[in-house]
């Protein structure tokens, strides 16, 4: 039988790309695509997929139970992406991550099992973070997180993540439903909405903008190029172990002062072009992960994700798609940071995030 998948939050920055990577590594597949269009999703991120018996698009909330009930119905897969996902918005409002983080997860995880248990087939593959590991210390370079390592999230995000990861894990565990869980550190690449720290960064400069780095820029993330990510997450869902959880990550790790550099370095620009600012509450040292366990069980390795190579090419690509983020800028997320944050004047008032 043909595949058909359900991706969850396809109109989102991983979603976005991972329907473009399915279509291009498996032209038979069908796909059906429900994204709800929060200010982080976005229909000019698929404009070039046109909708036809391979794609479908569909506006609405994963936690719509018969609406996702009827979509799992034709499906035989779900790759579940859909998320709240910006760690300083749920700081200022932790219930909207709530209902579609937990909520939404496990209205998905209900529907599957009602589905897929009457056919004795179909898995689903979720998107958990490296961010429910919580912290590692900056002085132990030699740690990594593993699968087995113990989850302490920090923040209402990755505490939503957290719940909504135990949750898959409790439905395999409980009823037998079929599922890998991924956790994978920060993305970047193409379509990622400029809240988030490169794209942020990137078009500040273009415009000519100062960049806000939160705290003393010694917090550490490990980078990963979106193309990664999504073969990193097709290979789990037809390879991948039922009931594993696999870590995802590149071995790239930099701290955010270090990005900020190369930034600044591949956009000819000077370390002026920094401000400092106060730092995120409860901001996570260092995220670090060791993906040793889908290399070697699953053969999967990272590709497309070496600096400065992969960080110059998603540069780029902001470059030569202005009007897609200026049109995005301009949009309601400029509001929604006047209004909650106030300390930046017009030019400065962007916020930084790693996440
Ligand atoms: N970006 C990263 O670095 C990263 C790293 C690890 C894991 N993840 C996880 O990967 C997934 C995708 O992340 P992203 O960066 O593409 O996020 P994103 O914010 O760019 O996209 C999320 C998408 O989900 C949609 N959505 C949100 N709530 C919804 C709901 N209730 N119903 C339907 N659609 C809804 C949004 O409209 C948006 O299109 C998330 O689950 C995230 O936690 C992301």
């Amino acid at each position: 039988m043909t595949r058909h998948v359900l991706i969850t939050g396809g109109c989102g920055f991983i979603g976005s790309n991972f329907v473009r990577y399915v279509r291009a590594q498996r032209p038979a597949w069908r796909i059906t695509n429900i994204d709800k269009l929060t200010e982080a999703g976005n229909l000019q991120n698929l404009a070039d997929v046109p909708e036809d018996e391979r794609y479908r698009f569909v506006m609405g909330d994963i936690c719509d139970a018969p609406l996702v009930g009827r979509l799992i119905h034709d499906c035989t897969d779900i790759v579940h992406l859909a998320a709240e996902t910006h760690v300083d918005r749920s700081i200022m409002d932790a219930r909207p991550f709530i209902h579609s983080n937990v909520l939404g997860t496990q209205t998905i995880l209900d529907a599957a099992l009602r589905t897929f248990e009457a056919r004795s087939s179909g898995r689903l593959v979720f998107a958990s973070t490296d961010e429910v590991y919580g912290s590692l210390p900056l002085d132990r370079p030699d740690l990594k997180f593993t699968e087995d390592s113990p989850l302490r999230p920090n923040n209402p995000y990755s505490a939503s993540k957290a719940a909504a990861d135990m949750m898959v894990r409790a439905y395999h565990e409980t009823f037998g439903l079929d599922c890998v869980v991924t956790r994978c550190c920060n993305n970047f690449g193409p379509n990622q909405f400029p809240e988030k720290v490169i794209p942020l960064f990137v078009t500040n400069l273009l415009e000519g903008k100062h960049v806000p780095l939160y705290g003393d820029g010694k917090n550490v993330r490990d980078w990963i190029h979106v193309e990664d990510y999504c073969s990193a997450l097709l290979t789990m869902l037809e390879r991948g172990q039922s009931g594993a959880t696999y870590n995802v990550g590149a071995n790239n790790e930099r701290s955010n002062l270090e990005l900020t550099r190369e930034l600044l370095r591949v956009l000819g620009q000077g370390p002026d072009m920094i401000r400092h600012v106060a730092d995120r509450l409860g901001h996570d040292r260092r995220y670090a992960i060791d993906a040793t366990k889908l290399e070697t069980e699953l053969s999967w390795q990272a590709t497309r994700s070496a600096w400065p190579e992969a960080l110059e090419r998603t540069v780029r690509w902001y470059q030569d798609n202005e009007s897609w983020w200026r049109a995005v800028k301009s949009g309601v997320y400029k509001d929604y940071y006047r209004r909650q944050y106030g300390l930046f004047d017009e030019a400065e008032m962007d916020s930084p995030s790693a996440r």
